[in-house]
């Protein structure tokens, strides 16, 4: 069985854009109290008290919109310093990267994954759902930033939709030809109100390859990461491809990972919404963090959980009251 051994943790629920698979528009009225979102002390007592003696040595910082939290470099600091903490990374949406990437890198932050849904700005301000000055560039500044400051591996996230953005798969595959770039096709989840529910909402990642493997020819890479992905490359080129396939194959048995809220829940899985454990009032209350570890090892047992597609074939759309904001991507 896998070691769970990954954290990821949510830093916000709060998001400056709206991307429509991720966070309709509405979502700010439910946003998390500021009362309610585990203070940084807690965090980094439940990271040191309670995650790292059960065996946490890998933290993923996601959102909403991770840069979004205040004194979030500060806090990667704090995180990365404490010596059990082996892989620090962070999920972004680029948009405020650029001035903060050398200071994020400086703390000691060492991987991102950046959204990037399209190159066409028009299309990307589509997908984000914005009406406002395009965004497109200043996300694109954000990559460019992270690359030279020298984040590493610095990996793209995409999420295929069909009839969005689904026709720039070579564009964005090719760009991993020149530039030690990690591109991911994502198949689109059905989680939370997200406005592309429906029959046609994903691509398998079997016929994104397809595409690839008759323009370029496409390799099985050696290298696996430690997460859901596929690993190929297009042969000969500097970066690499993966697939993130949770619709068309399942990967929950190689699961390494649980999640913890903004607000201090903490989950075994993505869809999990049963078994869920408040750490933010077990800790408030005086619960001891002794007390704590049993209850996290007594999650860790049901791990692998079911597979996800049991799970989602099991529910109604749009059961799952909460959105990938909220769940931390
Ligand atoms: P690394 O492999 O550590 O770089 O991270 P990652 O690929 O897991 O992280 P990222 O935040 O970039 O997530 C990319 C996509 O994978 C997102 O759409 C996630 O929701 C999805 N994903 C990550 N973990 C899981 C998981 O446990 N289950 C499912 N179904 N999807 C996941
Ligand atoms: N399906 C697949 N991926 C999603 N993400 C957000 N919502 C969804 C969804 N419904 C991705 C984002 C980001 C990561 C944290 O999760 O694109 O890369
Ligand atoms: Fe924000 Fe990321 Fe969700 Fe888009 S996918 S709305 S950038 S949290």
């Amino acid at each position: 069985m896998n070691q769970v051994d990954y954290l990821r943790i949510s830093l916000i629920d709060r998001c400056n854009f709206r991307c429509q698979y991720c966070m309709p528009e509405g979502a700010e009225l439910d946003y998390i109290l500021k009362q309610q979102l585990l203070t940084d002390k807690e965090l980094l007592t439940l990271i040191e008290e309670v995650f790292i003696p059960v065996g946490f040595t890998r933290f993923r910082l996601t959102g909403g919109e991770p840069l979004l939290r205040p004194r979030v470099v500060e806090l990667v600091k704090a995180i990365a310093s404490l010596p059990q903490t082996q892989d620090l990374s962070m999920t972004t949406n680029g948009f405020l990267l650029a001035p903060m990437a050398q200071n994020l890198y400086d703390a000691g932050l060492r991987r991102v994954n950046i959204s990037l849904d399209s190159l066409d700005p028009d299309t990307f301000d589509q997908i984000i759902n914005n009406r406002g000055r395009p965004r497109w560039e200043q996300v694109w500044q954000g990559i460019h930033a992270a690359y030279r400051v020298g984040f590493d591996p610095l990996k793209l996230n995409v999420v295929v939709i069909p009839d969005v953005n689904d026709d720039e798969v070579l564009d964005l595959a090719a760009l991993t030809i020149d530039k030690q770039w990690h591109v991911r096709f994502i198949e689109f989840m059905p989680i939370g109100n997200s406005q592309l529910f429906g029959d046609r909402s994903w691509i398998p990642s079997e016929e994104l390859r397809q595409r690839i493997r008759q323009r370029w020819g496409l390799t099985e890479s050696q290298v696996r990461g430690n997460g859901p992905a596929d690993v190929f490359q297009i042969p000969g080129a500097k970066g690499t491809l993966g697939f993130i396939s949770q619709m068309s194959e399942c990967f929950c048995d190689r699961c390494n990972r649980m999640r913890l809220s903004a607000d201090g829940w903490l989950r075994p899985c993505l869809l999990n919404e049963t078994n869920q454990i408040d750490l933010k009032t077990a800790l408030r209350t005086g619960i001891s963090t002794a007390k704590l570890r049993e209850q996290v090892r007594d999650l860790l047992a049901i791990k692998p959980d079911i597979n996800f597609k049991q799970r989602y074939s099991g529910t109604e759309t749009g059961v799952y009251t909460r959105t990938m904001s909220q769940i931390g991507g």
